[in-house]
């Protein structure tokens, strides 16, 4: 058994048809092609598997193909060299599979080895493959953190354990830290995150990590990641129904998170500074109040609504400080901000604003090509009524139930600075939702992979 060569055979549906007289005729009834399509072959000294990809594939379909396929023979195969026969598929598409191959070894809740992690992949034009190796790996090792800390029950992701974390990666990366507690954030003056953390049992953690690379002139790039460990509602409490499913509430922090490890892991030439304001939205007799009037970092004022509406305060102070303390040439912010981008969107794409033309494409682009996608949304003026308050400068929520992702967009743009390149993404549904590997919903690894691509094509 031990000597037995494993081979995977990658056929759409077009080559199988040139192919298969290869094979035995008894087989062609099995196997057609079709994308997902698997059949096996085994012998005393040789184990086949042949994969359809079907024939409209495209690069980031491949990798949703390797997936399943990794996922679904994750008990049957062996960690050994394995023979790729693909053909069909260039250098590119060789590599989308692969990381599709990869990213399907990841199992929960327990994170036991999947054969293939261990497995090297031989075939006929490899050359110079290695480079690719470790970006496929150090993406799925971003991507792993980030899952598997979303994944995590609230009792396991409370403020301490996620910044003990952190410090450990810092360690491993060379990230320069900063965390400032409760009584820190009171000193700067971050009165809009701290509105959020006041109700807690928690300390609050407002956190720092840098990522400085040793190229020269490299784009400096300022991440902001809601962290918001489980969203209550706070005193305007959501109702029972899926409640649980709000530990997912710092999907933008795991996204953030993750890209800095797979940035720090292929050493990519830019500086980034990710800032995570840790907090849980809880209810509790120190909660802030619907009607509370907050002063935020950069000094404007914010009525609350709804202690709900607690993703954009956090934001708020995130953004603020980031624009002012660092000079930054990308300023982007990724948030499981409202639920109003989720009706509109479902599961298909996370809800783009943005005040640059330019940085709106890329960002789109980055989108299409990893499959997590993002649709542009409007920053127009008119929506800047809806947050207008009569006892401060702005409000937390619109009093009209209508585009509530837009609402919350205008809201950040008045803690930006003036910044000219900023994006926010909501991607509030992207982050928990149906996934391969688990029966409930659970975390998909969005962002990490478009993070990544649009920071390698800087
Ligand atoms: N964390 C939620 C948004 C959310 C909803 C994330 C569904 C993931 C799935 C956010 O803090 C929130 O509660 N938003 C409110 C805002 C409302 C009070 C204006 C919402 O969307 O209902
Ligand atoms: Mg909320
Ligand atoms: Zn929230």
């Amino acid at each position: 058994m031990s000597d037995t060569t494993q081979h995977i055979y990658i056929y759409s549906e077009s080559s199988w048809k040139e192919n298969r007289h290869l094979f035995s005729d008894s087989l062609h009834s099995f196997f057609s092609g079709k994308k997902n399509e698997s059949f096996v072959l085994a012998s005393d000294n040789e184990t086949s598997l042949l994969v359809g990809i079907g024939d409209s594939y495209t690069e980031n379909n491949l990798t949703d193909i390797g997936q399943k396929f990794s996922y679904d023979y994750r008990e049957k195969l062996s960690a050994k060299i394995t023979f790729l026969h693909a053909d069909i598929l260039s250098s590119k598409e060789i590599e989308s599979l692969l990381l599709g191959f990869y990213l399907g070894t990841y199992l929960y809740p327990f994170q036991a080895t999947h054969p293939l992690w261990d497995t090297e992949f031989r075939w006929a034009n490899i050359e110079q493959f290695d480079e690719k190796y470790s970006r496929i790996k150090a993406i799925c090792k971003g991507q792993f953190i980030c899952m598997d800390w979303l994944n995590k029950p609230a009792n396991f992701k409370k403020a301490p354990q996620l910044s003990n974390f952190i410090q450990d990666k810092a360690q491993e990366y060379n990230f320069t830290l900063t965390t400032y507690n409760r009584k820190q954030c009171e000193e700067l003056g971050l009165g809009a995150f701290l509105a959020v953390n006041q109700g807690s049992h928690q300390e609050a953690a407002f956190t720092i990590l840098e990522y400085k690379s040793e190229a020269k002139d490299a784009p400096t790039i300022g991440l902001v990641g809601k962290c918001v460990l489980f969203d209550t509602g706070g005193i305007s409490i959501k109702p029972a129904t899926n409640l649980h499913y709000m530990k997912s509430d710092m999907g933008g922090a795991t996204a953030v998170l993750g890209a800095l490890i797979a940035a720090a892991e292929m050493k990519l030439p830019v500086n980034i500074t990710a800032i995570l304001p840790i907090t849980d939205n809880a209810v509790s007799n120190n909660a802030y109040l619907p009607s509370d009037v907050i002063t935020a970092y950069n000094g404007k004022t914010i009525e609350v609504i709804d202690t709900d509406a607690e993703g954009r305060m956090t934001l708020a102070d995130g953004l603020s400080y980031l624009s002012k303390n660092y000079k930054t040439d990308y300023l982007i912010d990724l948030a499981t901000l409202t639920g109003s981008a989720v009706r509109m969107f479902g599961t298909t794409c996370g809800a783009l604003f943005s005040n640059d033309r330019s940085l709106q494409v890329q960002l789109e682009e980055s989108g299409q090509k990893t499959g997590q996608r993002l649709w542009n949304l409007p920053l127009w003026e008119d929506w800047e009524d809806e947050i207008k308050s009569d006892v401060a400068n702005l409000k937390n929520i619109s009093l009209k139930p209508v585009g509530d992702c837009i609402v919350a967009a205008t809201f950040l743009k008045h803690f930006i600075n003036d910044h000219p390149k900023w994006a926010h993404l909501d991607i509030a549904a992207m982050c928990f939702g149906n996934v391969i590997y688990a029966k409930e919903k659970a975390a998909t690894g969005y962002g990490v992979r478009l993070l990544i691509d649009f920071i390698e094509k800087l």
